[in-house]
């Protein structure tokens, strides 16, 4: 049983450990080290090294003896994961664990809000301790580098701020409900092609500036508890035995406390795990077991650094209160009360991206809809790999559409195209289902199409859904190209050339191709994977129950090689190296000896990831490279104009601020983001053209005008200098651009710093 009287993390005892006059959010994690010391003592070898590895698929061992409970994982990120055996991820079969789904991690980040981060995050911890969880495996930070990457839609943004904000705002949530998050994947894990062995090479001015940051602030500010190591490798070394990510920084100079596991399969060596910053190896014992207890018998290793592993870890386990067996899963995972924040999160996320003729929202007087698409019927709450979940319920964009539109609207429905089901493992079904592609550019289906474009004759308005899905955006591989499935273009054209009043609706978690899409369609929304209640809240918005306010966290370029590691020849890579999560369940590889398997590992080729767009990541290249996007990174439109009013400015040592009235013109509530950017004339450090330095999310009833007032921390207008190795300031002319997107300024002023 845990020891409750071990449980002494009191903001009373908030003492810094390490002495410090003010101390942060790690602090709290070392009030019980005195404690920990003592039951270490306690503790034998065996039972130390226990703790070094996984005990199930997502279990790493306690102490039963001394009343330490195991530690109990759930994947993360947008919902408490189905649970599976113990040494696997089947479903066990359980009838509690069906969680809320929360909106995808692009979706989120589309509200531009760190409160509806905490919300969501607040969400997610409920949902944990209910079934007995300690550790969400969440939240996915990476920055979006590539528009093809599979995890795009698991992250947040291409931009390091608004990931960083949501990162923060996400872990505290987490946090403030007794569960630990784990923040991955620690670091630059911008790609699925040979992620298990790719090495990301990036100059350590970008790293800082761009990719560490929203691991930065959860851990600084946050006090995120646990970290996980990525599978790849950042200049050379793996990320789960990176010395000069996991020590020097994390640790080092960022003062995490906690402890850090790898990605499942993702540990590498016992004297690099050992001797480089990890704590737990997830999954298998081959490196953090046996071998660790013969490395300390002949000296290559002491009891010492096990101890200090093992007090990282302790440290959390009695900063998260153990939840006792009889008390776990005794009620449904998803909550009423978590439905509702992914409600409030599916609203505020949805991006008007184009509304010509004011076409949205629909007209009183439509009697008839036509919606086309599989993608208005598809579940996305599972596939995409390890971040699905077993929705309670989830509600499809028809059935919102059908719900909303009441008694006195006919809702027709037609598939349109085949839906393309991804990968096949295993031998094809004996009967082979109508509606499904065997090939993701197959062209449309005469039969779906001619039926489609009935329906849409007959109707007052026709609503496309478009996009991809969780088996073309997925853990695991990258998309070849973002190019829309299964003849999804010439069905929408076809359906134009039929009806004008034509809205599209993209469900996808990143950007697609829009140039043969967009002049067939007056308007276009951007829906995303959006939760349990995403249909809910997509059909709020068609019917404009509620004005749209989500603003792209990501740029959609016209076209994919104009993005900035295609334009360079950056990605893809041709080597292919083997992806070594993929190895560990290849058969032969099991069979093999633990020395044949590292021969095999060492003999495969080494990918390689150059970032020599350097910062240049997403907007920032489009814009400091004059290439024009489709749509910018920011942009989302609304159902009412936004006035923005003269901008003030000032700056002093700590903060740059600005203050404007921001007016809501139109006749119904609503809510804009405001962006302000920076860009820096006459600097001698190179910087892009600008770059997102503060953000808000404003809500105005009809009618009403609010001053608001940014501020920028001067700390966040630092960059990275190589030659000191430190943090640094250039003194001199800052342009601050105040804007509703990337593209669309509205005020400009300048002050020195
Ligand atoms: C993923 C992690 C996930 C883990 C456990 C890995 O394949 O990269 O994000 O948490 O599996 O499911």
């Amino acid at each position: 049983m845990y020891k409750k009287i071990l449980y002494l993390f009191a903001a009373a005892a908030l003492v810094s450990a390490c002495g410090q006059s003010t101390p942060g959010p790690q602090d709290r994690l070392t009030v019980n080290d005195k404690q920990i010391d003592k039951i270490i003592a306690q503790m034998t070898l065996e039972e130390k090294v226990n703790m070094l590895h996984s005990k199930t698929n997502m279990s790493s061992a306690g102490v039963e003896r001394l009343g330490i409970a195991d530690m109990h994982y759930a994947d993360g990120p947008f919902g408490i994961r189905e649970e599976g055996v113990p040494n696997g991820f089947q479903s066990a079969g359980w009838q509690l664990d069906s969680a809320t789904y929360f909106p995808t991690g692009s979706a989120l980040a589309a509200t531009w809000s760190e409160d509806l981060a905490y919300q969501y995050g607040k969400g997610m911890g409920i949902e944990a301790r209910l079934r007995g969880k300690d550790v969400i495996l969440g939240p996915a930070v990476n920055i979006q580098r590539l528009p093809v990457g599979g995890r795009t839609y698991e992250y947040l943004s291409e931009d390091p701020i608004l990931s960083a904000a949501l990162s923060l705002g996400y872990t505290k949530g987490v946090q403030d409900q007794g569960t630990a998050v784990c923040i991955k994947h620690f670091a630059v894990n911008n790609q699925e092609t040979n992620r298990g062995s790719v090495d990301a090479q990036v100059d350590e001015r970008t790293l800082r500036e761009i990719y560490l940051k929203p691991f930065e602030r959860a851990i600084i500010e946050g006090g995120a508890m646990s970290v996980m190591p990525a599978y790849n490798k950042v200049n050379g070394d793996y990320c789960s035995e990176n010395e000069h990510l996991l020590n020097e920084i994390l640790r080092g100079e960022w003062g995490f406390k906690g402890f850090t596991v790898s990605d499942w399969g993702g540990t590498h060596s016992t004297m690099g795990a050992m001797l480089h910053g990890l704590n737990v190896q997830m999954t298998g014992d081959n490196y953090l077991g046996q071998p660790v207890i013969d490395s300390i018998a002949t000296g290559a290793l002491t009891e010492q650094m096990v101890n200090d592993k093992v007090k990282q870890i302790l440290r959390v386990r009695y900063a998260i209160e153990a939840i006792p067996d009889d008390v776990a899963n005794t009620q449904m995972t998803s909550q009423p009360e978590c439905q509702q924040i992914a409600k409030a999160v599916a609203e505020k996320s949805i991006v008007l991206l184009k509304n010509e003729s004011g076409i949205l929202p629909l007209a009183g007087g439509v009697k008839k809809i036509a919606v086309i698409g599989q993608n208005a019927v598809l579940k996305t709450q599972s596939g995409g790999m390890g971040a699905g979940v077993k929705a309670l319920y989830e509600v499809t964009p028809l059935e919102g559409i059908r719900k909303r539109a009441g008694a006195g609207v006919e809702v027709l429905y037609a598939p349109g195209y085949k839906n393309f089901p991804g990968r096949r493992w295993g031998p094809a079904p004996a009967v082979k289902n109508p509606l499904e592609a065997d090939a993701i550019d197959e062209p449309a289906d005469k039969k779906l199409l001619a039926e489609a474009v009935k329906l849409a004759k007959q109707a007052d308005i026709v609503i496309f859904f478009g996009g991809t899905n969780k088996s073309i955006e997925t853990e695991g591989s990258d998309r070849t190209n973002i190019d829309l499935p299964v003849g999804q273009n010439e069905v929408v054209k076809a359906l134009y050339a039929a009806n004008k009043n034509l809205v599209t609706v993209l469900i996808s978690g990143g950007p697609t191709d829009l140039r043969q899409l967009e002049p067939v369609s007056p308007a276009i929304v951007q829906g995303w994977w959006n939760g349990t209640e995403g249909g809910t809240a997509l059909a709020e918005v068609l019917f404009g129950d509620i004005a749209p306010s989500g603003k792209l966290p990501f740029t959609f370029p016209a076209k994919l090689e104009d993005s900035p590691a295609f334009a360079l020849g950056n990605f893809p890579d041709k080597t292919q190296g083997g992806d070594l999560f993929t190895l560990m369940y290849r058969e032969d590889v099991l069979k093999m000896s633990p020395e044949e398997r590292q021969a095999f590992i060492d003999a495969l080729p080494k990918p390689v990831s150059k970032y020599t767009e350097g910062s240049l990541v997403g907007y920032r290249w489009f814009d400091t490279k004059n290439v024009k996007p489709m749509y910018a990174f920011g942009h989302g439109l609304s159902y009412v104009n936004f006035g923005y009013g003269e901008m003030s400015a000032s700056a002093d040592q700590n903060a740059v601020k600005v203050s404007f009235e921001l007016a809501n013109e139109g006749g119904m509530d609503a809510d804009e983001v405001v962006q302000l950017y920076v860009a820096r004339p006459g600097a001698t450090v190179e910087w892009p053209a600008k770059e997102l330095k503060a953000f808000a999310r404003v809500s105005l009833k009809a009618g009403e005008k609010k001053t608001v007032t940014l501020e920028i921390p001067v700390k966040d207008l630092r960059y990275w200098n190589v030659s000191k190795n430190a943090w640094d300031l250039e003194h001199g002319t800052l342009q601050l651009l105040l804007g509703a997107a990337s593209d669309d300024i509205r005020q400009q002023a300048t002050v020195s710093i």
